[in-house]
């Protein structure tokens, strides 16, 4: 066996109601004065004042920075850090989605060190120490509470990622409750992208290991099986319960065994068209996965039964083509735009888009077949016009 190095989150709480016993958590980290940052949009639903009320009663109360946005700019990241550092504020709390997290993450580093944010882009760029750190999240989707990830948009059409373990959270804690609101289109988007960690994880070319696979398999399982309730029936406590943990062990997988094409291709359409980051997976992925084939299949045909709940005879190739169609008709059953047409992206911008993913090597590197620009170019057409 090759040798591997595993990381994850330090603690992982998990249950209904955990987001209001967040003092406890913060206490055994020497937090006396949090930072919860979050969005907005999460304010005016509702779903953080029962969060802020349950930490000043536990004596706890926290300062609120709650001007995440979606894509979270570099401005974002800016504001958050220059209030936590005004009050001398000793650890932070994110609630929300991969968006508010990431903030979080980063502004975690650079109160806790001396290092500007131009410095900790890249991978293991990030030299000092971090405020401890606990993660809430309310979508599932990036499982950014267990990955050593950030990514911050840095320009109108780029986005930047920070990568060390030193953003790996203190504390995840997986309430879900708090996703039962959680729109339909948003559910799906998050859950494919979800997803998409667990089947690029499990085919990464590299650091892929029996940890990354067991919690890929495992993570595939629950979303696939619980997405479209999900979906459609939001009050389920089972299957928003089944969809968070789903995304976090997806986020675990590949927080060890690194996402690839179908990233790597989704980055440009959101950088481009502002297409969310789970839709942009959901559009490229049964043409990558079609693409992969050649290369994959033996390993796609371990994951067919998990997505399609059935027994899949035939060779590698005949259950690679099922898991495809599968992936194809949940995505349709989720009510996601199927192609890129749909999407509204310009066939005149194909080649662009490809020029734009062949920047992201980070990601190619782990795919399991090569991709050069006439690759990516056509992958984009064939995710343009869908399946025939
Ligand atoms: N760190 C990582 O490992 C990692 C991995 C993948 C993606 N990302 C990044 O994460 C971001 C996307 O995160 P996301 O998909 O979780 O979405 P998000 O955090 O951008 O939130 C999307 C929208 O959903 C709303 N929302 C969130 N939770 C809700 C709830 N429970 N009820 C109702 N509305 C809710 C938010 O208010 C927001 O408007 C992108 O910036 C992406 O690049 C990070
Ligand atoms: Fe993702």
């Amino acid at each position: 066996m090759q040798g591997f190095e595993f990381n994850t989150v330090g603690r992982l709480v998990n249950g209904s109601g955990s987001s209001l016993e967040l003092a406890g958590e913060c206490r055994k980290l020497g937090i006396a004065r949090p930072l919860l940052v979050t969005d907005p949009g999460l304010v005016a639903i509702g779903l953080v004042q029962p969060v802020l009320a349950a930490l000043q009663e536990q004596d706890l109360p926290a300062l609120v920075f709650d001007q995440v946005r979606e894509d979270p700019p570099e401005a974002v990241v800016l504001a958050a850090t220059e209030l936590g550092r005004s009050r001398e504020i000793d650890g932070i709390i994110a609630l929300g989605g991969g968006s508010s997290m990431d903030v979080a993450k980063v502004v975690a580093v650079l109160l806790g060190g001396d290092q500007q944010l131009s410095e900790i882009y890249g991978v293991g760029m990030v030299s000092g120490k971090r405020l401890p750190l606990v993660l809430v999240p309310t979508t599932a989707g990036t499982g950014s509470e267990a990955t050593p990830v950030a990514v911050i948009t840095t320009g109108e059409t780029t986005k930047a990622g920070v990568s060390s373990p030193v953003l790996l959270p203190d504390v995840a804690v997986l309430d879900a409750e708090l996703t039962l609101g959680l729109p339909p289109a948003v559910t799906a988007m998050t859950g494919v992208d979800a997803m998409v960690h667990a089947i690029e994880a499990y085919t990464s070319r590299h650091q892929k290991n029996v940890i990354s696979d067991h919690l890929a398999r495992q993570a595939l399982d629950l979303l696939a099986r619980n997405i479209r309730t999900a979906v459609h029936d939001g009050q389920s406590r089972e299957a928003r319960e089944n969809m968070l943990l789903g995304a976090c062990l997806a986020g675990q997988a590949f927080a060890n065994a690194p996402v690839a094409a179908v990233h790597a291709l989704a980055y440009p359409l959101g950088g481009h068209y502002h297409i969310p980051h789970g839709l942009s997976n959901s559009l490229v992925l049964p043409a990558v996965l079609e693409f992969n084939a050649p290369e994959a299949c033996d390993l796609y045909a371990e994951l067919v039964e998990l997505v399609t709940g059935e027994v899949v005879p035939g060779s590698p190739e005949a259950k690679t083509f099922a898991l495809i169609d599968a992936l194809r008709t949940l995505i349709e059953d989720v009510a996601l735009p199927a192609t890129l047409q749909q999407a509204g992206v310009s066939e005149d911008d194909l080649e662009m888009l490809a020029e734009d993913a062949m920047l992201q090597q980070r990601l190619l590197v782990n795919n399991p077949r090569d991709v050069a620009y006439d690759d990516a170019l056509a992958i984009y057409r064939a995710a343009y016009w869908g399946a025939e």
